[in-house]
């Protein structure tokens, strides 16, 4: 493994005082449920804390999560006693699992964390790969307009859930489709510092790699509760099945 798990380990302590479990995770588990039969088969990658595969879960599903980091991990497990959601530790665009699932979800812009467009093709070519007959892959992603041409710095603040607050730098490079973000987490007279980088990538540049991926668009959205796509939206919740599927 090489440095993909630096992010996870670095935020997981503070994770879920970031990003608690929201109306927004439940509506993403009822549109990945949607897609799913009675009892069907998840596969997360970046799943993280378990913020949306633990609803996903409730909903009935069997989930494996896929995640870098052994610390983010370790806090889904505290949340999951009963072991709904099994987990192994391993890269997003490494070899896929034995199992087949009918979706294969990359969410909160987890694509966009593989930094080159090589690694987020072959990411596409294992979340193909790992599909039921029938199966869809679902990505959320960031519309990068948000960051294309920013000047300078941008610094924005978070509260973190019990106190605390997240203080975040961004650094934006429009000519390599790359963002650093530089957290410095405020919690009490602690203080620790979190950088994470993405690469953004656009709508039709999506399509075109998921295509060298053998798949194709079904659905795009805005949100999971299936806003239309347009030029207001500032993500994309975007569906696709294997070109042959019938
Ligand atoms: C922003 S968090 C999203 C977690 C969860 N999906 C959610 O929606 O709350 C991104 C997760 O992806 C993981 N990650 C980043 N790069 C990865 C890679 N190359 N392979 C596997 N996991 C990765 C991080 O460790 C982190 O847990």
């Amino acid at each position: 493994m090489g440095t993909q798990h630096l992010y996870g380990d670095a935020i997981a302590d503070v994770y879920d005082r970031l990003f608690p479990g929201t109306a927004d995770a439940e509506h993403a588990a009822d549109f990945v449920a949607a897609l799913c039969p009675e009892g069907g088969k998840v596969l997360e990658l970046g799943v993280g804390t378990g913020r949306l595969a633990l609803p996903i879960a409730a909903r009935g599903h069997h989930v494996h999560g896929v995640d870098a980091s052994a610390r983010m991990l370790e806090k889904l497990r505290e949340k999951d006693p009963e072991q709904r959601v099994t987990t192994s530790v391993g890269d997003f665009a490494g070899d896929p699992l034995d199992e087949r699932y009918d979706v294969v979800l990359l969410a909160c812009h987890g694509l966009c964390g593989a930094l080159e467009q090589q690694s987020q093709v072959r990411t596409l070519i294992r979340m193909g790969e790992q599909l039921a007959d029938g199966g869809r892959v679902v990505l959320e992603t960031y519309e990068p307009k948000l960051y294309q041409g920013q000047n300078g710095p941008v610094v924005a603040a978070q509260h973190l859930i019990g106190g605390g607050l997240l203080v975040s730098t961004t650094y934006a490079n429009s000519h390599a489709q790359i963002v650093h973000v530089q957290h410095s987490v405020m919690d009490g007279s602690a203080q620790s510092q979190v950088t994470e980088t993405n690469r953004w990538v656009w709508p039709s540049e999506l399509d075109l790699m998921a295509r060298i991926a053998g798949l194709e668009l079904e659905q795009r959205w805005s949100g999971w509760l299936k806003e239309p796509y347009g030029p207001d939206a500032t993500r994309l919740v975007s569906v696709y099945r294997k070109v042959d599927a019938p």
